[in-house]
């Protein structure tokens, strides 16, 4: 265990050594106010939207050793210099004695020893505040007594963040700050730009007094900027000039004098970073958070809230790291994924236009309905604005506006402006919520689509009807073989190919919604829909038969020229994962085919890291195929180990029922068992990546990407309700495991429909699947769908497997 190790019992995975191969964060707050904090310190915060409101400017791509976006110096006097150090080691990079970094959840806390000062600093944002706390306390171990000088420090960006890197006129002209002093002499140092002055206003503040700011980065670091963040010369004065910047780049620096600290005494510091409407409406809230107790309390209030979140699905199995994982850190990181989407992390920068993704969310809200239902409810609500008439949706939309856009397909004027598979995730999303809370209320609730009428008033229809059109969207617009368009891409991004061209997998994405449409039909009685929904699934299941069975595996897409991909007859791209695992999802595929095409997985996809997307690499770059040949062989969608569509396989194999198979998949792609070789993966053990390089690049095993990816939600879905089979239904929950046959059982405990469920799994036989008994309360129920009217109370449920 090289730079770290988990620490279940604190939910914590503490990292030890700060030269982590890349950077490795955490999340802090939410998007409402929050952002990055990494593990020496660094942060990026914004509130409400990372491209339009940025506080911090973190620039990820500065190495580890620069600062970025905020820091705390300590100093005291050597002889007549000041030594001045960072507990969180970077900028100043001083040798230390001890240093942690407590990834947590909710909060990053960095413990660190220098010179004799041992310094613990835990970095959050309180539960819905917006504000950003360091808690910094500071004790002295060495023998003496020391004289202790504390400055914390931020960089501001401008919050329309691209601007700040393409406008260097504009910015630095308009970027301001002034000082509120107060009777205790503990100055608030407010930024913004001209035009937010009285509606925006950053601020930076701590709870004891302050000698002396700086607002100015070169009057900080000095000698006209060279003077640097690992060593800024305005540090060895005695002072900083109390400089309110008028223009250029705005920081906040706080000096404050913390007098003589006695050996084995701990002096505290709270800093806050805020924004405002205005310093005077934000004072008693400022004034509340430098009471040291209060900030306690806002600490035990959001360690209460991730116990509530946890709670509703705890599991216990034989394997400790599938414990680990589904009890704290995929949980979390699915919270982060609804948070965030794909908006802002390390690796997707949250500049411009991105947004919140369609697909990506609508898939990112089926991994938090077991913790956060309501939620999920809200995100859905928020989706389906950007829907549009026809069915089809817009691709990304930015939270604080909610105007859309269509995506990457608008670099490419020739090509069709939708994606074929965004609008019909949303169905999978509402009926996930439906069976987790039988708010079928939802369905009758009117939401507008995205385009208003010509009187420019919205177009308002009901949730099922939005349902209806997705369908009829991707049902209407097929191609020659009567298969969906694929528009500009389906679920894979880099595959764009020529108007006219069809899409397998969004067949199936299309099957597996009408299954649901199907069931939700049935169970609101509507016969005529299930009629005809039931119609369109034989169609689209005879069609893809049909046309699209190569041999040993299904093909992925034809060409606009009636020409497949994802086919034997194909020299690159002959098999593609997808194409095989969503053919099982979709029940599309009869017994033999399911089983040839998952083998095929097996022997051609398969890697101890993950399982590759499709097969070979294209080895040169193709207009015609799109950006996935933009990529070379091994990474990313071209032939890379893409996590996102592994636990679909892993959940078609648990269809097949072999449990064997999906939990070797399923653990390989665990990022804690990277651990110890993560010299060779390189990305955080805590949290799953995007991807990793397949077995065609020179660095095979290597991961980027990490946290804001899919792999979250589907990894926890295919590992609670495939594996361990728990299972939320209209009709209760049922409880149906695909376990590893090896297995002598496990338990879980699940709340679900206000009652708490207490499920034990025994597995005498030592079967993967099939249920011989199941008892609730002690008596013996006729299938396995347990159904108890949320009655507040617990209750054991019996599963005996054979
Ligand atoms: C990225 C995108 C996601 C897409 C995937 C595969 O993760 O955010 O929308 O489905 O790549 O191309």
């Amino acid at each position: 265990m090289k730079y770290g190790y988990f620490d279940d019992q604190k939910r914590e995975y503490v990292i030890t050594d700060p030269k982590t191969p890349v950077k490795w964060i955490n999340y802090v707050g939410s998007l409402a106010f929050g952002g990055i904090v990494d593990h020496t310190g660094g942060a990026l915060i914004c509130r409400g939207d990372p491209a339009l409101n940025r506080i911090t400017k973190y620039i990820p791509q500065l190495p580890s050793s620069g600062f970025k976006g905020e820091t705390l110096y300590l100093r005291f006097k050597q002889g007549d210099r000041y030594r001045v150090f960072s507990p969180y080691f970077v900028p100043t990079l001083d040798p230390y004695d001890l240093y942690e970094c407590h990834v947590g959840l909710g909060y990053t806390r960095i413990v660190s020893k220098f010179y004799g000062i041992r310094t613990e600093v835990t970095v959050f944002v309180p539960l819905g505040d917006s504000r950003l706390i360091s808690d910094i306390q500071i004790t002295n171990v060495s023998d003496h007594p020391m004289h202790i000088d504390a400055i914390p420090v931020v960089e501001y960006t401008h919050p329309d963040a691209l601007k700040q890197f393409t406008n260097a006129d504009w910015v630095p002209q308009t970027m301001q700050s002034k000082a509120y002093p107060d009777e205790a002499g503990m100055i608030i140092l407010a930024q913004y730009p001209f035009m937010y002055k009285e509606t925006r206003v950053n601020y930076f503040a701590s709870n004891r007094r302050v000698s002396s700011f700086e607002s100015d980065r070169r009057r900080f670091l000095r000698d006209n900027e060279c003077g640097t963040w690992a060593n800024p010369l305005s540090l060895q004065e005695e002072e900083l000039s109390n400089y309110e910047a008028l223009r250029g780049d705005n920081i906040a620096a706080l000096l404050h004098h913390l007098g003589t600290i006695r050996p084995g005494e701990t002096t505290k510091l709270i800093t806050q970073l805020g924004q405002t409407e205005s310093i005077e409406n934000a004072l008693p809230a400022i004034t509340h958070y430098r009471d040291t107790e209060q900030v306690e309390q806002a600490l035990r209030e959001m360690s209460a809230f991730w116990d509530s979140y946890l709670s509703r699905l705890q599991i216990e199995t034989p394997d400790a790291s599938m414990n680990s994982m589904l009890n704290i850190h995929n949980p979390r990181q699915c919270h982060t994924t609804k948070n965030w989407s794909r908006y802002v992390s390390l690796y997707q920068l949250g500049l411009g236009a991105r947004g919140i993704g369609f697909r990506d969310s609508s898939q990112d809200v089926m991994g938090i309905l077991v913790h956060m239902s309501q939620q999920g409810k809200e995100l859905i609500r928020q989706l389906l604005h950007v829907q549009k008439r026809d069915g089809s949706a817009m691709h990304q939309f930015n939270p604080l506006t909610m105007i859309a856009n269509e995506g990457d397909s608008r670099d490419l004027p020739d090509t069709p402006k939708y994606y074929a598979d965004d609008h019909l995730w949303i169905i999978l999303a509402i009926t996930a919520y439906l069976k987790e809370t039988e708010d079928f209320a939802f369905l009758k609730e009117v939401i507008p689509y995205y385009e208003k009428g010509k009187d420019g008033h919205p177009i308002e229809f009901q949730v099922l009807d939005h349902m209806q059109r997705a369908i009829e969207f991707t049902t209407h617009n097929v191609g020659a073989h009567g298969l969906p368009l694929l528009g500009f891409a389906d679920w894979n991004d880099t595959v764009n190919l020529r108007a006219g061209a069809e899409s397998l997998f969004v067949a199936n994405l299309c099957g597996t919604a009408l299954l649901e449409m199907m069931e939700l039909a049935q169970h609101l009685g509507d016969t005529e829909a299930l009629a005809r929904y039931a119609s369109s699934y034989e169609t689209m299941k005879q069609r893809v038969n049909q046309c699209a069975w190569d041999g040993e595996w299904y093909v992925r897409y034809f060409d606009a020229d009636g020409s497949p991909l994802g086919s034997r007859s194909n020299p690159q791209g002959q098999i593609y994962a997808n194409g095989q695992s969503w053919p099982v999802i979709s029940g599309f595929a009869p017994a033999d085919r399911a089983r040839t095409a998952l083998e095929s997985v097996y022997r051609r996809l398969n890697t101890p890291n993950g399982i590759k997307l499709s097969t070979p690499g294209y080895n040169a770059f193709d207009p015609a195929k799109g950006g996935i040949t933009t990529y070379p062989p091994g990474v990313k969608e071209n032939g890379g180990i893409f996590l996102h569509a592994n636990p679909w396989v892993v959940i078609a194999e648990t269809i097949l029922g072999n449990g064997d198979r999906a939990f070797e998949y399923y653990k390989q792609l665990n990022p804690a068992a990277k651990n110890d070789r993560i010299d060779e993966f390189e990305c955080e053990p805590y949290a799953y990546p995007q991807n990793i390089l397949g077995d065609e690049h020179p660095q095979f095993g290597l991961a980027r990407n990490s946290w804001l990816t899919g792999t979250a939600s589907w990894t926890y879905q295919a590992a609670t309700q495939h594996i361990l089979g728990i299972i939320p239904t209209y009709a209760g929950l049922r409880i149906n495991p695909c376990i590893p046959s090896k297995w002598d059982g496990f338990k879980a405990t699940r709340v679900f429909r206000n009652a708490t469920y207490r499920i034990e799994v025994r597995n005498p036989d030592h079967v993967c699947k099939g249920i011989k008994s199941v008892k609730v309360d002690g008596k013996a129920i006729g299938d396995n769908a347990v159904a108890i009217v949320g009655d507040g109370k617990a209750h054991l449920v019996e599963v005996i497997m054979g």
